[in-house]
């Protein structure tokens, strides 16, 4: 149906016939002469109807009229001959700005009948609402950025497959129908028809599956392994999603980083052309909360946290030393030039940056600003209470200057980095220190290794996986005596990572447990009784116990990755078809109601209730 790609056509095609297909991004009519930007996967080319050319033909003249009816995204056939065009009217903007086509014949190939809800030439691109990208998600992918991005993804995969498929790994395909894995979220469950009262679960990872594949002799496996999680949503989570998920064996944590840092400079070359330093840095798990109060730190800029307990910890201002006593701490966050940034309004109840301090259950936020000649100004108690030792190791230790701020959080140790963390973020937005420019962006990776393997669930009153419980324990802190195992385990490290790229979490994983007894104590030691656990996971220990093989993995957030290399602030301008916040598809309206026949072959009843209004 076409000779050449609308956006293919160059100055040296001037003179040769051509057959284009494509949709009508724009139409103008300038006295007469119509001209309409055609546009294609490839680009756009700017079609011209003039009818002084073809007097007198009866194809060009019916050509010469659908061409003064054409709607925006009407389908047309063109057939013309590429011209150069005159000097002045070159358009630098486009790839194909020195030519167009003087059109011979258009044919309609489907007309547009109704009203477009959003115009989706892309000289329209911006300010669609998202309800509305979503609802007409076929009329948004014609646009450039969502097909960009897809391009982009595509590149991605591409990219990520050639890599691993040259060390060796292939690509193998995991049940979607399957058990439920403990990664941490609520399933999306299946009835089954045929075993009635039962249920499949869609894999929240392929967790199991990966490492069943390592017994099985696969020794390095990876797959876009489509997975399901019912969260909370948020910018960078969906319900479904894809992991990039690799598993290997006979690899150390070492050599596992090591392939993944070079999967990742690939991915990085080809999408950005951009060199990646190697090796990537690290920090420790606890060196990550203690420097910045979270365990996926952006590092671009600075506004670190500095642990000053030791020093109040005896002072009379009750609120630091009383959070010292009480087992807790008092974290600092120095801002350079803060004195003049941020006024004593905006610290103080109702400010934004208290807000956000208390958003993340802090009380509010302390302060102090550092005059001229390392004079210190505080309202309320501090300044009086603090001996001159103290303040100039403060001083000292948080690296203050004349004009800085220095912001206080005291309390219990998680909810101090919680809110310090919060403040931070929000405080490098707002002082200008995140790098906008799409084009300037630094790529500031990092692992996260040596996390604990547990962490306290208050709420269920029991220790929970921190990734989930198949990571293998440090053995300098597990012991080499099973003895010990169930003593040493609640505080042990775990052999897991997790990469991060300017503080989102880009993958993680860990090396796995491969001795069957081990794995059964990991289990109780998150309350599962023996028996529970043999009979969630006994397949798990039953294939552990026949020759595993020492093994880890990682998986990547595929669709989060794609973000950041297009440059896009949510994963679903990265998804051709993604859900919304409600965990909703607004094309399909799915989900939606069945027939109660269908329920009724299932062995289900609903208990849902219809919300009175
Ligand atoms: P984890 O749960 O850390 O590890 O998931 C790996 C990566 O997947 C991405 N991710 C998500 N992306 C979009 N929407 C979501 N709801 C969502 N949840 C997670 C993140 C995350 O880093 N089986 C282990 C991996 C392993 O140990 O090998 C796992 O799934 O980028």
């Amino acid at each position: 149906m076409r000779s050449h790609g609308c956006g293919d056509l160059r100055a040296d095609q001037a003179g040769q016939q051509v057959m284009l297909c494509g949709w009508v991004d724009r139409r103008r009519d300038h006295g007469g002469v119509i001209f309409i930007d055609l546009r294609d996967r490839s680009g756009t080319v700017q079609i011209t109807v003039d009818p002084e050319l073809g007097a007198g033909d009866a194809e060009f003249s019916a050509a010469f009229e659908a061409a003064g009816h054409l709607r925006h995204e009407t389908v047309i056939q063109v057939s013309g001959a590429v011209r150069s065009r005159p000097y002045e009217s070159i358009n630098d903007n486009l790839k194909t700005g020195a030519i167009e086509v003087l059109a011979s014949s258009i044919t309609l190939l489907n007309a547009v009948k109704g009203n477009l809800p959003f115009p989706v030439s892309v000289h329209d691109e911006e300010n669609t609402r998202e309800e509305l990208r979503l609802k007409y998600r076929y009329l948004d992918l014609r646009r450039k950025r969502m097909n960009e991005n897809l391009r982009l993804r595509a590149l991605t995969i591409r990219t990520a497959r050639a890599s691993l498929e040259a060390e060796g790994f292939i690509e193998v395909e995991t049940p979607v129908l399957t058990r439920s894995t403990p990664e941490g979220a609520r399933d999306y469950l299946v009835p089954s028809r045929v075993c009635g009262g039962e249920w499949f679960a869609l894999p929240q990872s392929p967790q199991l599956f990966k490492q069943l594949l390592m017994v099985g002799g696969i020794e390095r496996y990876y797959q876009v392994a489509r997975c399901f999680r019912d969260e909370d949503l948020r910018a960078d989570r969906q319900p479904e999603f894809t992991q990039l998920d690799m598993e290997m064996s006979f690899m150390d944590q070492e050599q596992i980083l090591g392939l993944n840092e070079k999967l990742i400079c690939a991915i990085w070359q080809a999408v950005k052309g951009i060199e990646l330093p190697r090796p990537f840095p690290r920090l420790s798990w606890h060196e990550a909360m203690e420097r910045y109060g979270s365990d996926r730190p952006d590092t671009r800029y600075g506004l670190e946290l500095v642990n000053v307990s030791d020093l109040v910890a005896d002072m009379g201002f009750k609120v630091f030393s009383g959070a010292v006593k009480a087992g807790g701490a008092v974290k600092v966050i120095a801002v350079p030039g803060g004195n003049e940034a941020i006024s004593n309004v905006r610290i103080k109840p109702g400010g934004d940056v208290f807000s956000e301090a208390q958003k993340a259950g802090a009380g509010g936020l302390a302060f102090i600003r550092v005059r001229e000649g390392g004079e210190i100004d505080s309202i309320g108690a501090i300044k009086d209470n603090l001996s001159e030792a103290s303040k100039a190791e403060l001083l000292e230790r948080t690296g203050a200057q004349p004009g800085t701020l220095l912001l206080f959080g005291a309390g219990d140790t998680a909810t101090v980095n919680k809110a310090l963390d919060r403040v931070r973020q929000y405080l490098a937005k707002e002082l200008g220190l995140v790098p906008k420019d799409r084009d300037n962006d630094k790529w500031n990776f990092l692992w996260v290794v040596d996390f604990p393997m547990f962490e306290f669930n208050k709420d269920e009153n029991r220790l929970e996986a921190l990734h989930h419980p198949f990571c293998a324990p440090n053995p300098d802190d597990l012991g080499s005596d099973p003895a010990q195992w169930a003593a040493n385990l609640p505080t042990a490290r775990a052999q897991a990572y997790d990469l991060v790229l300017n503080g989102l979490e880009l993958g993680g994983g860990s090396l796995r447990i491969h001795d069957s007894a081990l794995q059964r104590q990991v289990l109780q030691t998150i309350g599962l009784p023996l028996e529970e656990a043999n009979r969630q996971f006994g397949f798990l220990m039953d294939a552990l116990d026949m020759g595993a093989p020492p093994h880890g993995g990682i998986a990547f957030g595929l669709d989060r990755m794609v973000m950041l290399l297009a440059g896009e602030e949510s994963i679903r301008d990265t998804i051709a078809f993604p859900k919304t916040q409600q965990a909703r598809c607004l094309l399909t309206q799915a989900p939606a109601d069945v027939a109660s026949k269908q329920l009724e072959e299932l062995h289900v009843a609903s208990t849902w209730v219809e919300e009175e209004d």
